[in-house]
């Protein structure tokens, strides 16, 4: 194989990953260390050691998403890596790595969006090319919704103004007392639970326009625990999956009015938050009642890897793009502007 390939790294947070795609955007390898054991112990991300967890993990799985792939280094065209937004000492981790390998091989660098690879991640696979869309985003970090015309042009519609909605989950799975991420484990106990059991607030969902508040969900949450009876089998269930639906509704009802405002016939839902099993259920329901056609990231492609940054820098690269190696991280990179 010719020079034909990218060789992607994200650090932005607490997985070190690395991937291999193909020019046109194919996938050859994604390899995930992923740090949730290490930062279970102390319920959360601390940066320091998430970016120490990096440089022991990032040369090994650069190294295996090479050598899984079938490929050599002098077959990459391009080396890629998360820029931002993230944690400034993870983002420098992958970001330093992938213009090392540049410079040594005299190769272009490319510094992509970690946002960008989220919105773009439901059209990997067979599912490309990137058409126009309403897209959602809702991770750990971010709750947006984007308006996309076309590969780089983006307009933002709406965003959360305090949590996010995976900080929602998780910082609500710890207060119930579940492991970290919380996210994950709320979606699987509310499974056994009644979604109509408790009615949390929906903040702003009658508002005409598309941003996100959950920090009131959180507080209401707190309120209520008090006055529940954990004794009873299924307290925790239920709490779980009305906590679940109050997050499902809100999202799933402002990205669907948003798609009808801008009259875009394809919704999309990526990053951490859309592998929630009712989130998916909810939005095959809703858009074939509405008649829109849906399409969710892979759960794999969901929560964070390179596969997604390898195909956005892939997507970059086609327009001719590529980055100086003097361009800095930053930690709060913007993915577009404001509409
Ligand atoms: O995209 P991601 O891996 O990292 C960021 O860029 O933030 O998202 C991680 C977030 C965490 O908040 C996690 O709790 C949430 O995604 N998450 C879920 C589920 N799986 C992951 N939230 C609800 N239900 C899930 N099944
Ligand atoms: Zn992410």
């Amino acid at each position: 194989m010719s020079a034909s390939c990218f060789l992607a790294l994200e650090t932005s947070c607490d997985e070190t990953a690395a991937a291999v795609c193909t020019e046109d955007g194919r996938i050859l390898s994604s390899c995930i260390a992923s740090q949730i054991e290490v930062h279970r112990a102390t319920g959360g991300v601390v940066p320091e050691v998430a970016s120490r967890n990096h440089i022991l993990h990032v040369r090994l799985l650069a190294e295996q998403a090479l050598k899984e792939a079938g490929v050599n280094l002098s077959d990459i065209r391009a080396f890629a890596a998360t820029s931002g937004p993230g944690l400034v000492s993870s983002l420098l981790i992958g970001t330093s790595m992938a213009k090392a390998l540049a410079v040594a091989g005299n190769k272009p660098f490319l510094a992509v969006n970690h946002m960008e690879g989220h919105l773009l991640s439901p059209f990997m696979g067979d599912h490309g090319p990137v058409r126009p869309c309403m897209a959602l985003i809702v991770s750990g970090g971010h709750t947006m919704i984007v308006h996309v015309r076309s590969i780089a042009d983006y307009k933002l519609i709406g965003r959360t103004r305090d949590d996010a909605a995976g900080e929602a989950f998780d910082k609500i799975g710890k207060m119930l007392g579940l492991p970290y991420p919380g996210g994950p484990e709320i979606d699987k106990k509310a499974r056994e639970g009644d979604p109509t059991a408790i009615r949390f607030p929906r903040t702003m969902m009658a508002d005409k326009n598309f941003e996100f508040s959950f920090s009131g969900l959180k507080t209401s949450v707190l309120y209520e625990l008090p006055k529940l009876d954990f004794t009873q089998p299924n307290t925790l269930a239920d709490v779980c999956a009305s906590v679940q639906e109050a997050i499902v509704d809100v999202l799933v009802e402002k990205l669907i009015a948003a798609a009808k405002k801008y009259k875009e016939q394809l919704v999309t839902v990526s990053g951490g938050v859309s592998c929630n099993r009712r989130l998916r259920e909810r939005l095959t329901e809703r858009c074939e009642k509405e008649r829109l056609d849906l399409l969710l990231a892979r759960p794999d492609h969901s929560t964070d890897n390179a596969a997604m940054i390898a195909f956005a820098a892939a997507q970059r690269f086609r327009l001719g793009e590529s980055s100086p190696l003097e361009q800095d991280v930053d930690p709060n990179m913007p993915l577009a502007a404001v509409e």
